[in-house]
């Protein structure tokens, strides 16, 4: 049961898994590290969430029209 427990503890956040055949985000986009496995029609709910959870727009991590871009340190912060 204790180890059950623990390893339920360990376990990543759960993602949406892919449905066989749908879209993925690293197949959609140029430079996916987090997101990887969960269906590209997802990335971006997940940024405009991101984005309202924070407050902020965009360009708060993203280069303007460059999102794939790794220039701004925020849009690293959290991984590094
Ligand atoms: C809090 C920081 C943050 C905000 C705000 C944010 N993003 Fe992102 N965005 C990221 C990170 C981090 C990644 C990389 C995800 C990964 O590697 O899986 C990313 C990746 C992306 C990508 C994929 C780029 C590629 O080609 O690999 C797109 C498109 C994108 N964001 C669009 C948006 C849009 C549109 C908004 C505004 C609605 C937004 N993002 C707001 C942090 C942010």
């Amino acid at each position: 049961m204790l180890a059950i427990a623990g390893a339920w503890a360990q376990s990543e956040p759960p993602k949406t898994p892919a449905a066989p055949g749908t879209k993925l985000a690293e197949g959609e986009f140029k430079n996916i590290q987090a997101l990887k496995g969960i269906p590209a029609e997802q990335v971006i709910p997940s940024m405009q969430f991101i984005a309202a959870s924070l407050g902020v727009e965009c360009e708060y991590c993203h280069v303007a029209h460059a999102n794939e871009k790794d220039d701004r340190s925020r849009k690293l912060a959290p991984a590094r």
